[in-house]
């Protein structure tokens, strides 16, 4: 009997915490107008918790939304660029306030990509017979490598996490068409420099993402847009088959410019970025959990996922989704309120760049 991969749940976890484009215009020289027309944002969520907090919300939404519990998963893969250490992998944290107890657990990075590569390894891992059940999250804190006098960057990412439940079935479901791509030799132009190992004791010189957007515009255009182009071909479908984009966002021109080069309705493109800005990893564990939420995904729906960023990576797949499109159960918690505002959460960000600009 032929083994697939369906999803059976999905969840997701915002901070409470908005930073707008309005409280951006206080801090760099921009405007609303500015970054609206150039990407699509509005707003963007900071958080007050540690990203393990958000991963584990979201995965425990996902989980009872597939009706399973934590005792039940074989494997969760955790697509973060923003892990809590090093040494553990954040998927540790996720697992112990989860108690998943029987699962193995570890971070995958793939930058703004990981996710789609997560989803790609989850259901090649689930077809050959290695796992029954993956919790597979996007998670990011990217309020923690963001420069707020860099106006070129501070305006596109925020925090948040998604997260899908993969189980073994045997109707035809998951991923009918892949692409994993990545050019290592361009991946100076969107990086966190002088973090990590490269050079001994450099650890604590600078922590910001510095990025050349428009190169980084450009390619993205490029990946995303052919990369879709070959799993809908390898998928067998023509353009009318697709039922929903659900493509990173990263910004709404790049988006756009998919949908074009695959002639596709708009209508048939998740768009969530003017709530939430770019969060990397989580966007499309977000941006599919709204759009079921929203009933945008049919019974057996077919669904492209479509990536770009840093490394430079991208990635994509052609997704036949399962028969259930509502969730078993909904969980009620959330995350905890926070007693901070907006710029009681950034001080210790001003503080460090205020610090630098003094050196
Ligand atoms: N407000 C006002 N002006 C800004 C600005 C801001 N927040 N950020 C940059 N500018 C200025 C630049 O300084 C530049 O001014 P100059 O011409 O005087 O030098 C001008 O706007 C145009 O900059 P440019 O970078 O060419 O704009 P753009 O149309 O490419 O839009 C981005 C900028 C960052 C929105 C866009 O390049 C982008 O989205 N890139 C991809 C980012 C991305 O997706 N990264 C993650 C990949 S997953």
């Amino acid at each position: 009997m032929s083994r697939y991969a369906e999803i059976t749940g999905w969840g997701k976890a915002l901070p409470p915490t908005v930073l707008s484009n309005a409280d951006l215009e206080l801090i760099v020289e921009t405007s609303d107008d500015w970054i609206t027309s150039r990407s699509g944002i509005k707003e963007r969520r900071i958080s007050h918790v540690a990203a393990s907090e958000m991963a584990e919300l979201a995965g425990r939404r996902a989980m009872a939304a597939a009706g399973i519990d934590a005792g039940g998963v074989d494997l969760i893969l955790n697509a973060t660029c923003t892990p809590e250490s090093i040494i553990p992998a954040s998927a540790s944290y996720v697992q112990a306030m989860l108690g998943a107890t029987k699962a193995g657990a570890m971070d995958l990075n793939a930058n703004c990509s990981g996710f789609v590569y997560g989803y790609v390894m989850a259901d090649s891992l689930i077809r050959a017979g290695a796992a029954d059940t993956v919790l597979l999250i996007g998670v990011e804190r990217l309020s923690w490598v963001m420069d707020y006098t860099d106006r070129s960057t501070c305006i596109l990412f925020g925090d948040g996490a998604g997260a899908v439940v993969l189980q073994a079935t045997s109707g035809e479901a998951g991923v009918l068409g892949s692409v994993l791509g990545v050019d290592g030799t361009m991946a100076d132009i969107l990086c966190v420099p002088n973090d990590g190992t490269i050079e001994p004791g450099s650890a604590s010189a600078v922590t910001r993402i510095v990025m050349e957007g428009s190169d980084v515009f450009r390619r993205a255009v490029t990946a995303m847009a052919d990369a879709s182009e070959t799993v809908v071909r390898q998928a067998g479908w023509e353009v009318d088959d697709i039922d929903l984009l659900v493509p990173h966002q990263a910004n709404q021109r790049i988006i756009d410019a998919t949908a074009r080069r695959l002639k596709l309705d708009p209508a048939r493109v998740m768009l969530n970025i003017h709530a939430y800005g770019n969060t990397s990893a989580a966007t499309i564990p977000i941006a599919l959990t709204e759009a079921l939420e929203a009933g945008r995904v049919p019974p057996r729906g077919n669904l492209v996922f479509a990536a770009f960023g840093g490394g430079l990576t991208w990635a994509a797949a052609a997704v036949r989704f399962g028969e259930r499109v509502m969730p078993r159960a909904e969980i009620e918690d959330d995350l905890p309120a926070s007693d901070r505002s907006v710029w009681e959460l950034l001080q210790p960000n001003f503080d460090y760049f205020g610090r630098l600009e003094r050196l």
